[in-house]
């Protein structure tokens, strides 16, 4: 059984640790939102796409595998049968898949609204991508990225037309304190020199923070009606420890199912973070039960974030050969 009631509830009476997405979106009327959702077929992302849907949103469930995207769609539609929901094929941790996805979305010619960057997975192997880029760095972030710069012209042009902020979500997580000593160890991108799974992952989740700083002060720059915030979603049980072996994966599971959030849970902050009227014109920050924290110091430092940037550009640019 879950210790989970024994930590404190919402302490303050509002939206906390224990809100779930429903409860954090209540009232919100998403229709006529256009959203994606990366990583939608499972745990945290499943339960975005069911949540924007019950409120009204049309969603591109956006993953690698389209069998599994048919089922999860199956499976919300048997709870809403009237949910709006799309399949996008999309491999994050490839770039030229990540290209593909962009332009089939924007052939579309439809709206975007809600960019949800939720796709992300750890392991504890040294791996390289097709593109020759670290697996995790590739999954959690470089593939987020790039769908963020190729879909933002769009969100842009939607919220201008529209009048309705748009708002990208990354995904990020508490782990990306546990990253390398110097914040991004730029060596281990692309060799396995000095690479640490677990500092390679929580560098994933801290690029994913800085981006968000970064993009928000260029956002800022022009004006642009988008903002874009990270958040860490919780502890919670779901299939990201599938390719963790042995003791930390044990350990980690066992404090999970006694501390940790359930998935309804677990998806509220980027629910809210997407949805919630209280979030509007909230820019750059880092999210956690639903209310702006502090990332570390290395996500807070705005030359990191520039200098990540500079050098994610340059990286992309090495895949397009
Ligand atoms: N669970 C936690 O405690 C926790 C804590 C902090 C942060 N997070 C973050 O929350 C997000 C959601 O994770 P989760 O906990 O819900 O785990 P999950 O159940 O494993 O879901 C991850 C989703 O990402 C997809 N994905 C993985 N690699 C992909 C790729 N290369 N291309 C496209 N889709 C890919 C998975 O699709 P497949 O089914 O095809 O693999 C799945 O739909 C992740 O970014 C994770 O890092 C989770």
């Amino acid at each position: 059984m879950a210790l989970r009631w024994f930590r404190k509830e919402n302490p303050d009476g509002v939206f906390g640790p224990s809100s779930t997405a429903e409860e954090v979106t209540a009232g919100v009327d998403a229709s006529g939102l256009v959203a994606i959702v990366t990583g939608g077929t499972s745990g945290l992302g499943l339960e975005t796409v069911r949540v924007l849907t019950l409120r009204g949103a049309r969603v591109f469930l956006a993953a690698r595998n389209l069998d599994s995207a048919a089922k999860a769609r199956e499976e919300i539609l048997k709870q809403q049968p009237n949910a709006n929901i799309n399949l996008l094929k999309v491999d994050v941790s490839s770039m030229s898949s990540v290209r593909q996805a962009a332009e089939e979305f924007l052939s579309l010619n439809l709206p975007l609204n809600l960019l949800v960057n939720n796709a992300g997975s750890t392991t504890d192997k040294f791996r390289l991508t097709e593109d020759g880029i670290e697996e995790q760095f590739a999954t959690n972030y470089l593939g987020a990225f790039l769908l963020t710069e190729l879909l933002l012209e769009k969100m842009k042009i939607t919220a201008q037309q529209s009048g309705v902020e748009g708002r990208i979500v990354n995904v990020a997580s508490m782990v990306h304190r546990d990253t390398y000593k110097s914040g991004i160890e730029y060596d281990t991108i692309k060799t396995s020199q000095g690479y640490n799974w677990l500092a390679s992952y929580g560098q994933s989740k801290l690029a994913m923070i800085l981006h968000a700083k970064e993009l928000t002060r260029r956002l800022r720059e022009e004006e642009a009606n988008v903002t874009i915030n990270s958040l860490h979603p919780g502890a919670i049980t779901t299939n990201l420890l599938r390719d963790i072996a042995g003791v930390f994966h044990a350990i980690s599971a066992v404090y999970i199912s006694l501390w940790g959030k359930d998935i309804p849970q677990g998806a509220a902050t980027q629910c809210y973070v997407a949805l919630n009227p209280d979030v509007k014109g909230v820019s750059g920050e880092y999210f956690d039960d639903c209310k702006v924290s502090q990332p570390t110091a290395f996500g807070r430092d705005p030359e990191l974030a520039k200098k990540l940037w500079d050098f994610t550009l340059v990286l992309l640019k090495e895949c397009e050969k």
